[in-house]
Formats: structure tokens, C-alpha cells, sequence
């Protein structure tokens, strides 16, 4: 029997995007016996270049683009205008890019009835009518809300299921789960914050971190699944550094973050006075979204897991005394890299 034949265009081609290309090359044998399928990647697009070719780069090809990038250079020495309406029908377009200006591709790409996969979670928490275009059967998104965990199919199915989703719960963040644990050893806020920074845990810019955004993201995503119509602005989100600090260099910054430790250790300590242990939590309930520090048990699903991994609890009405539970490791690009497949496999045996 023919192997499906399925058009593949990835927007992006950062970590997780060199990730994803290196598992295609890969997993070649198994999606041909397992899946009956074949990736034919039609194009690669960074911020500066784009590498197009209708008939499919060969494997050797796509591997050198990969080390081309990892050498910090360009796929290709000019940008060539490329259009959505020259792929080929039936392309699956990949946006593994940290940008909105992805948008208009993937809109047109939805317009013209082709599949689209999300690693990016900007374009689905942004306006309402992005995700209204970009939210359909014809979408996947499992890794926006902890990379490879199958967070999102979950809900996905508990939705289907007829089952009535009433709360869920999530530690979304290993960056603030690692800031939370630092705070309950009574670690000074600041220290913490720069150890988190010199481990590579945090982003270059810590406060993006510490914003809160990147989990308020994720749990609007989870909230418009359930179908809250919420935009980014009704999250009630804590950050961890007031607003006067987004003025400064990341240097001041980290120079003036000490300045948070007495403010930061009497929150956590009036948050752990009954012996609860400290966690950043996104709650998902009622028609509202909060995103911030609380106080768990350290019995509960929450207080149990590792605070550098990430949990999501739902609360159903057929999960309620012993709630559904996802967790483990909810961040990295390979692991990333791989739900990508799996959504770029799910739906390439969708639309056949
Ligand atoms: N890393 C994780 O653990 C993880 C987990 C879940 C989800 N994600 C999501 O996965 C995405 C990628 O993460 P990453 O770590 O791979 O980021 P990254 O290393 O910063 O890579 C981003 C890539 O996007 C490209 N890009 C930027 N703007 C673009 C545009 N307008 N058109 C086309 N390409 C554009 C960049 O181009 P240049 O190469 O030219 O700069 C770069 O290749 C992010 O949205 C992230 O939130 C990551």
C-alpha cells in the first residue's frame, strides 16, 4: 500500500523547530509501518530566510539546514517571497516561532482549509478572533500547555466525553515552581531569582518569567477550550515583581531585585503559615482565570508533585474525589519537538 504523502511547511526553526526536523528524519521507518505516512517538508522559514521546495527537501537537505542553523547562520543567503497559495493542497503549516507576526500565515493558511499545528501559544492567546479562526478540528495544539504532556487531548476527550469539566489546576511554570520551592527553604527572593537565571532556567530576561503571562497564557488557552470568552487582560495574574521594575535594563534589574526579598518572604510566609507548602498555581473555574502564588497541602495532587514539573488537575464531575492528573516533565524543545509530531501525525491522519 501507498504511503500518505503529507506536506509539512515549519515556521521556525529555533530549538524546538531543529528538534522537530532532526525526530521527522528519525522516525521515517516507524511512520511508514506504523502510520503509513511520509512527511514531505515543503519549507523552512526563520525571521530573516526561508528555504522553499514543493517536492520535499531529501533528509541530508533538512539535516544540513539544521547544523546550518545551529551555526547562528542564515538557511539561505536571500529571503524568497513565498505565499501561502503556492503550497501544495493539503500542507499541515507548523508554527514553532515565539512570535505573533506568524498570525496572517496561519490565518490564511486556516482560509484555505490547510492544517495547522502550534508549538507557539501567542496566536491562540491573543484576541478572541484569532482563536475562534485558529481553534478547530482541522488545528492541534498539545504543546502550548506543557510541551509533550497530554494535557490538551485530555480535555479534549473529557469535552467529548460528555463529561462535565468543573475546575482545573495547574502548575505551569518549572521556572516559578523553582522560585516557589527557593522561597518555602527560605532562599532569599533575589538570590533565588539569580540562581534561576545563571541555571538557564529562566528566560535572558527573568521577568518574563516572573510575569506570570507565559502560565496566564496557558491557562487562557485551557479556560477558551471550556469555552470561557475570555481575553489575556480578564486573567487575574500575580506577578512576582511590581510594575515600576519593567523600566529597568535587565541589569538594574538584577540589581535591584533584593529589593523584593522582605516583601516576597512575608508573602510566602503568610501563604505557608498552616504548614502548606508553597506552589504557582493557575485555576481555572467559575467563568474565571487567576494565575499566582497559593498555599497547597502538601498531601493535595498539587503539593505531592515535583515543583519542577508540571501538573494540571481537572475536576470533573465523574473525576471529583480522586481529580484526573497530568504531570511530569512540561518543558524542554526535544520533548517539545516530539508532541509537535505527534499533533503533525494526528492530524495528517485527520484530514485524509
Ligand atoms: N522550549 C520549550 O520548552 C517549549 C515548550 C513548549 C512550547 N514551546 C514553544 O515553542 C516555540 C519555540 O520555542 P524555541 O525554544 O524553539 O524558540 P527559539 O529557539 O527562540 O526559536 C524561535 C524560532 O522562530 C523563528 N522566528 C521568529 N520570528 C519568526 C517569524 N516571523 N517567521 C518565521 N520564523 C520566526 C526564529 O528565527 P531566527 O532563527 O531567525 O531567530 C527562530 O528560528 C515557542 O513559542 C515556545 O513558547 C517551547
Amino acid at each position: 500500500m501507498a504511503l500518505l504523502d503529507q506536506p509539512v511547511l515549519i515556521l521556525g526553526v529555533g530549538g524546538v523547530g531543529r528538534a522537530l526536523v532532526r525526530h521527522i528524519v528519525a522516525a521515517r521507518a516507524r511512520h511508514a509501518a506504523r502510520n503509513r505516512l511520509r512527511l514531505r517538508v515543503v519549507g523552512l522559514v526563520d525571521s530573516r530566510s526561508a528555504v522553499l521546495d514543493q517536492q520535499g527537501f531529501s533528509d541530508e537537505a533538512l539535516l544540513a539546514f539544521v547544523a546550518c542553523k545551529e551555526q547562528g547562520l542564515p538557511l539561505a543567503s536571500e529571503n524568497p517571497h513565498w505565499r501561502v497559495a503556492d503550497l501544495p493542497a493539503r500542507t499541515i503549516v507548523v508554527d514553532t516561532t515565539a512570535s505573533e507576526a506568524t498570525v496572517p500565515i496561519l490565518l490564511e493558511a486556516k482560509a484555505r482549509g490547510l492544517g495547522v499545528v502550534l508549538a507557539n501559544k501567542l496566536p491562540l492567546a491573543g484576541p478572541l478572533a484569532w482563536w475562534d479562526a485558529l481553534a478547530d478540528e482541522r488545528s492541534r495544539w498539545e504543546t502550548t500547555c506543557g510541551a509533550a504532556l497530554p494535557v490538551i487531548s485530555t480535555l479534549d476527550t473529557l469535552l467529548n466525553s460528555g463529561d462535565d469539566v468543573l475546575r482545573i489546576e495547574g502548575a505551569l511554570s518549572g521556572t516559578l515552581g523553582f522560585l516557589a520551592a527557593q522561597l518555602e527553604q527560605g532562599a532569599p527572593f533575589g538570590a533565588a531569582v539569580r540562581e534561576a537565571k545563571t541555571k538557564g532556567y529562566t528566560e535572558p530576561d527573568p521577568r518574563q518569567d516572573l510575569s506570570g503571562l507565559d502560565a496566564a497564557r496557558k491557562a487562557l488557552i485551557l479556560a477558551r477550550m471550556l469555552g470561557y470568552r475570555l481575553e489575556l487582560r480578564d486573567v487575574a495574574v500575580e506577578a512576582l515583581y511590581p510594575a515600576e521594575m519593567d523600566a529597568l535594563s535587565v541589569e538594574q534589574f538584577l540589581d535591584a531585585v533584593d529589593t523584593l526579598d522582605e516583601p516576597m518572604r512575608a508573602r510566602a510566609a503568610a501563604l505557608t503559615r498552616e504548614g502548606q507548602t508553597l506552589r504557582y498555581v493557575a485555576t481555572i473555574g467559575d467563568g474565571c482565570v487567576r494565575v499566582g502564588l497559593v498555599g497547597v497541602s502538601r498531601e493535595s495532587t498539587l503539593g505531592r508533585v515535583h515543583t519542577s514539573d508540571s501538573v494540571v488537575v481537572f475536576h470533573t464531575r465523574d473525576f471529583s474525589d480522586n481529580p484526573l492528573t497530568i504531570s511530569g516533565r512540561g518543558a524542554g524543545q526535544a520533548v517539545t519537538a516530539s508532541g509537535v509530531l505527534g499533533d503533525i501525525v494526528s492530524l495528517a491522519q485527520a484530514l485524509c
